[in-house]
């Protein structure tokens, strides 16, 4: 059955000149159509480079929208026009401002998890990948506004020993990952190394050996020697891990890690919309071109290594 869905797709890209991103906690049968699989960095970095003429995003919507503002000659599209993300939510553009008010010196970084208008509001984009080093890099006298992920921003203010701004924004599918659940999976599996995902929170991050965005804990594992990992983050990333390290064992912090909006994409809408070139998104230009600036910004600063 699958096999007559992907020579479909198969026809239909080549028809179309089109290309398949797909966010590491696609479900497994998207991320193997994909011709670039990767985070959220990756996948901007890709969605920029690329010269086909159609990119369809197996992702949410920020990330659709991010290709859409990086490549306004090319059609991108999201095949489940309800595949959102709560946490990108969390903050409007007009309560952004309202912040930008009251902190007026303030240079504005935003997690690229964020609609295009708040993109268009802050300075800085970033993704987890590259936080870190993006407020870092910042002048050591002004105050840095962090918007939408407080746990993100907790991680990087502690890393980069600055005090943030932050907004009490979070990922669903991440805060419910508890210390408890790592506590539980280390003491069956006491070996194992616990990577856990910045958007957890801090008493997660705490006792997790490596903190990484998804890109980098597929770098972990491929350089790692290790055989057993407890990951923290959302459950979709064991598939991509255990593709690259089969004879490895991926153990979830906990099975509730789900994003449901992820997983709204499958090989059937896929079909529909490369055939009806839906659902297209499109970014007015004033807003694209400001939005552009904090995300120009963020691929020129790539993670330093783990
Ligand atoms: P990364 O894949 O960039 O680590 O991001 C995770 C995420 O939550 C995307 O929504
Ligand atoms: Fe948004 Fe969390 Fe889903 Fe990532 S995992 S898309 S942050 S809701």
């Amino acid at each position: 059955m699958n096999e007559q869905l992907i020579e479909k797709i198969k026809n239909l890209k080549e028809q179309r000149n089109a290309v398949i991103l797909a966010h590491n906690y696609q479900m497994p049968e998207v991320q193997d159509v994909a011709d670039f699989t990767g985070d959220s960095l990756g996948l901007s970095i890709s969605a920029s480079k690329t010269d086909a003429d159609v990119i369809v995003f197996c992702g949410v919507l920020f990330m659709a929208e991010t290709a859409a503002i990086l490549s306004p000659g090319k059609t991108v599209l999201l095949p489940d026009k309800n595949a959102g993300c709560p946490m990108a939510d969390m903050i409007t553009a007009d309560q952004l401002r309202q912040l930008k008010r009251k902190h007026p010196d303030a240079i504005v970084v935003c997690y690229v998890n964020s609609t295009a208008d708040v993109k268009a509001e802050s300075d800085y984009c970033c993704t987890s990948a590259n936080a870190v080093e993006i407020v870092q890099s910042l002048p050591k006298d002004k105050p840095v506004i962090f918007v939408p992920d407080q746990n993100l921003g907790q991680f990087t203010a502690q890393k980069t020993g600055r005090q943030l701004i932050l907004w009490p924004g979070y990922c669903r599918s991440h805060v419910i990952i508890t210390q408890e659940d790592i506590k539980n999976a280390k003491s069956k599996y006491p070996d194992a190394i616990v990577l856990a995902h910045p958007e957890c929170t801090e008493p997660v991050r705490q006792i997790a050996d490596y903190v990484i965005s998804t890109g980098g804990m597929l770098k972990f594992v491929k350089e790692s020697a290790a055989k057993r990992f407890i990951i923290a983050t959302e459950v979709g990333i064991i598939y991509p891990l255990k593709k690259q390290r089969p004879d490895a064992e991926f153990i979830p912090a906990s099975q509730n890690a789900v994003c449901p909006n992820m997983k709204k994409i499958t090989l059937e809408k896929i079909i529909w919309s490369l055939e009806d070139l839906k659902f297209k998104i499109t970014i007015p230009q004033d807003i694209r071109l400001k939005a552009k600036k904090s995300l120009d910004r963020m691929i020129e600063v790539l993670p330093s290594p783990v």
